[in-house]
């Protein structure tokens, strides 16, 4: 297993865009080679031809991650193009449609657990196996702030991030004797759809850096977990939210506003 990310072999599912294209394209740019799975052909298309034409290496894998004959072959492609998988980072995830716990209906609950929670399941199944026999790998999953305080709405997506949360511990726990590394990001509010300039301000009210996430904000954080720096770490949840889950209330409510700090001028001396 390569331990800098030159000819790094790398999985980024979900990643015709959003988190999981910044991720790919940064783990290309750095010399890896990156496998691009995505539901939708044209994204997955988009991305290897983007990955590409700036000189990386990457192929595309057209496939739904909670099918288990269709992540066969995200493997099996990655294998043939590449010769073994390094690192799996499981990031292909759903979050819509929102409904009210009382609207819930059971295809809904099921489709929701079935993409984010059995998707990283099945996939980090089929890595494991390939990164056994190399005696390294690193796989990266993705939670979200819903695993520990909840979102209105969201109880099938809140309760599969926790459940990831759980998995992401208890599998590195199975695979650390085997070298393998497994680790959570928890990205806060990244701007994946291009707000705009209100909409950030607002939102950015609430956050303790002062602005929402871009996707790229997530890519440094999965290149050290996959790096020899983060070799010592496992089964651990890193937030990647500019301190939004570090605060007990919002800073719009909060007893002192971000407003009434100390301007610098009044800290001279
Ligand atoms: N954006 C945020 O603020 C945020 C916050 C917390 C957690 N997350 C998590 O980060 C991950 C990426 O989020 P994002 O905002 O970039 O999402 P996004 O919707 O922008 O992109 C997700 C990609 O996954 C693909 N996808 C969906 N279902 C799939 C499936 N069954 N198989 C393969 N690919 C599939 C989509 O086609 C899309 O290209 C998700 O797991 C999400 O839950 C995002």
């Amino acid at each position: 297993m390569s331990t800098g990310h030159v000819g790094q072999v790398v999985v980024v599912t979900g990643a015709g865009k959003g988190i999981g294209r910044a991720i790919a394209e940064k783990f290309a740019a750095a010399g890896a080679h990156v496998v691009v799975n995505d539901i939708r052909a044209d994204a997955v298309d988009a991305v290897v031809a983007a990955i590409t034409a700036s000189g990386g290496t990457a192929v595309g894998v057209t496939a739904d991650v909670s099918d288990s004959a269709q992540v066969a072959t995200i493997f099996d492609t990655a294998i043939e193009a590449f010769g073994t998988v390094d690192v799996l980072v499981n990031n292909a995830g759903i979050v819509s449609p929102m409904l009210h716990f009382l609207e819930a209906d059971e295809a809904w609950w099921r489709r929701i657990i079935d993409v984010n929670l059995t998707g990283h399941f099945l996939c980090s199944h089929r890595a494991a196996r390939i990164m056994v026999d190399q005696g390294a790998g690193v796989i990266i999953n993705m939670s979200s702030g819903g695993a520990t305080r909840a979102h209105r709405a969201f109880t099938a997506y809140d309760a599969s991030k926790g459940g990831i949360e759980a998995l992401t511990r208890a599998m590195a726990l199975d695979l650390g004797p085997y070298g393998i590394r497994v680790c959570a990001l928890v990205p806060g509010s990244i701007d994946t759809e291009g707000m705009d300039e209100e909409a950030r301000r607002l939102r950015g009210e609430n956050i303790p850096l002062g602005r929402p996430g871009d996707p790229d904000d997530m890519a440094g954080p999965a290149l050290f977990l996959a790096s020899d720096a983060a070799r010592y770490i496992t089964g651990d949840v890193i937030r990647v939210d500019g301190g939004m889950l570090a605060q007990q209330r919002s800073a719009t409510v909060d007893i002192m506003p971000p407003s009434n700090f100390p301007k610098l001028a009044d800290l001279a001396d």
